[in-house]
């Protein structure tokens, strides 16, 4: 096989036998059954199902913000569900980015800042690194002149590439995107969904997005639908 040809069929992020239980005692729900997957760099995954079915609990586990009760999830070839919390971190940090329904930005910071806030939580680049690398974001993203606009002044759509951008800061292996465009009219969810697909492809990035949107589903490479508590 070619180094190109590895590089596209890369595995970032393998699943295997997932369970999560949730709740206590007479609300106790088995959310995930055995949930294996696996997604490789460059290409756009979704995950699709109906409120309630798991998904938020799946890409908690995924993104190591959360264990599985039983299973295992290597990410970049490190087994990372026995890690301790102080390995799992710096990983997370470096590796995944996160892209949430609402954007959590910090209103009161500028897009820009609010980019770096993940570089200087990593503190590897200088302040004047991390600037030029928060003005390339804010290009990719299509916002190269609001950058010194604070978070709250700007529209929805604007707030959520900011959101996506921040997700960049550390250059990740994967992307993970909870119902990223669930807020969005439209328009801009369909332009927040190209911009993940051409990140994808630019920068070979994986990319998982859950959706109920079927419509946006069907346009990703691998869709996976949770149907009680496993992928079909
Ligand atoms: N912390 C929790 N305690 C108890 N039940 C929970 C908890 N979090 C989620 N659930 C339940 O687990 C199921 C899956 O939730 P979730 O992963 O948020 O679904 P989705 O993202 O697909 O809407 C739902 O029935 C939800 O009510
Ligand atoms: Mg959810």
């Amino acid at each position: 096989m070619t180094d190109t040809a590895h590089e596209k069929n890369c595995v970032v992020l393998r699943a295997e036998n997932l369970h999560r239980w949730l709740g206590e005692d007479e609300n106790r729900v088995h959310a995930l059954k055995g949930v294996s997957l696996s997604l490789e760099a460059g290409k756009v995954h979704a995950v699709v199902g109906p409120s309630g079915c798991g998904k938020s609990t799946l890409l908690y586990l995924l993104g190591l913000l959360d264990r599985p009760d039983e299973g295992d999830i290597w990410l970049l070839g490190k087994h990372m569900t026995k890690a301790s919390e102080a390995r799992r971190t710096p990983v997370r940090n470096e590796h995944l980015g996160f892209v949430f329904q609402f954007h959590f930005l910090m209103p009161e910071f500028t897009a820009a800042e609010n980019i770096m806030l993940p570089m200087r939580k990593l503190n590897r680049l200088t302040e004047i690194q991390m600037k030029e690398r928060a003005d390339q974001i804010l290009q990719e993203v299509g916002l190269e002149d609001k950058g010194q606009r604070l978070a709250y002044h700007l529209s929805g759509g604007e707030q959520q590439r900011v959101a996506v951008g921040r997700a960049l800061a550390n250059d990740p292996g994967l992307i993970l995107a909870d119902e990223p465009t669930g807020n969005l009219d439209q328009q801009n969810s369909d332009s927040i969904f190209s911009l993940l697909c051409r990140l994808a492809g630019e920068k070979k990035q994986a990319v998982l997005i859950v959706t109920h949107n079927l419509d946006l589903a069907r346009q990703c490479d691998h869709t996976f639908s949770l149907v009680d508590g496993n992928l079909t």
